[in-house]
């Protein structure tokens, strides 16, 4: 069974095919029309899914070696995200759908990103066995969640202000760095000291409030923010120059800390012995290597999938799908399906 995938939630164009629940082409185009501006613009992102949804789709069929009418089922991302952007995806692989007469399956971002451990890309990949701890960390979202075999799933910690992704964003841009800063603290941290400065890891056992931590499944970044724009008003530029590879490799530090540490106490107390990390900031190197240290400390299974599945995809939009469908999901020729904002309409979420 082909699957068509389409992902259009924030600033990725992406179409992905997979078949028999393998990845047979994943083609992404990331815009860069949002780099002078410090985040993402929501009209420039929707304007320029239109510019490239045809022929990123025709690129990806094309990679996968299949024709447009060898396409059995098409999902798409339905939310949450930018809701114009969302909408841009939506309404054309529906239309398409529509066309080809072939059901379509809308699919939740967020849930996306949760179950792309699961992209299959060759004979050797497999995903987590039994229940597993998920680490969703992205742009948007922050999210511990204990996932079931069935595919339900609990959320037991998220941020009640920033996403780890935005505060790898914000307090880059507080160093000049460009948007998405993350990807940049993350090069930058490789040449720096990690404990050239100690900024705050709230709602841990470091915290200043660690008298109220009481395994705290929250998270709190906003503090960090204030905390470099602090720090880097204080410092002349040429300071901040001079030791800018120091600065973001202890911003780096502290949040990679906070979300090793919440993750690993999580699945023991929970007593689960599988881990996963996903979304764009699991691509950061150090949190990669950090959570491979702390699992193999705790004897607990760890599974990240490749960098490229890391940011937003669209084969982890067909792979969701595809679990779906294998765990029983019907599929339906129903091409009226509207976009959603929030993490819980359409999701599996039951606590
Ligand atoms: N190597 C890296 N180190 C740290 N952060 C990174 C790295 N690579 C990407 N990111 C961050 O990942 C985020 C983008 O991730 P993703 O594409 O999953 O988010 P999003 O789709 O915008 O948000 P959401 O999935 O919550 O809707 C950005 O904040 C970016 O800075
Ligand atoms: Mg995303």
């Amino acid at each position: 069974m082909n699957i068509l995938g389409i992902e259009t939630s924030c600033d990725e164009t992406s179409a992905a095919v997979v078949s028999g629940g393998r990845v047979l082409s994943n083609v992404v185009s990331s815009q860069h029309c949002h780099s002078g501006f410090g985040g993402v613009v929501p009209e420039l992102a929707s304007r320029e899914h239109e510019r490239m949804i045809v022929s990123i789709v025709d690129a990806t069929v094309t990679e996968a070696n299949i024709r447009k009418k060898d396409i059995d089922i098409i999902a798409a991302t339905a939310g949450p995200g930018l809701i114009g952007a969302v909408m841009v995806g939506l309404c054309f692989a529906q239309g398409l759908a529509y066309a080809l007469d072939i059901p379509f399956v809308p699919v939740n971002h967020i849930e996306a990103h949760i179950f792309s451990p699961f992209i299959v890309e060759g004979p050797d990949s497999r995903g987590p066995e039994g229940r597993f701890i998920s680490m969703t960390v992205s742009g948007g979202h922050t999210l511990l969640a204990a996932v079931h075999p069935d595919m339900t799933y609990e959320v037991i910690g998220r941020t009640i202000d920033d996403a780890a992704g935005e505060a790898f964003d914000k307090t880059g841009k507080m160093l000049g760095l460009p948007y998405p800063a993350g990807p940049e603290i993350d090069r930058l941290a490789k040449q720096g000291n990690p404990f050239f400065h100690e900024f705050p890891r709230a709602l841990t056992s470091h915290s200043q409030t660690s008298r109220n931590y009481r395994g705290n499944t929250d998270f709190s970044f906003s503090g960090l923010k204030t905390s470099v724009l602090t720090y880097v008003q204080k410092q002349t530029p040429e300071f901040i120059e001079r030791h800018l590879a120091d600065i973001a490799a202890s911003i780096q530090h502290a949040i990679v800390s906070v979300l090793v540490e919440k993750t690993i106490a999580a699945a023991k107390n929970l007593g689960i012995r599988s881990v996963s990390v996903a979304g764009g900031v699991s691509a950061n190197s150090a949190l990669r290597k950090a959570m491979q240290e702390a699992c193999m400390r705790e004897g607990l299974a760890l599974h990240i999938p490749g960098t490229r599945y890391s940011t937003d995809n669209a084969a982890m939009i067909a792979t969701l799908a595809n679990l779906k469908l294998s765990k029983g999901m019907k599929a339906e020729r129903r091409y009226d399906i509207a976009p959603f904002a929030s993490l819980e309409s359409g999701s599996n979420r039951k606590g």
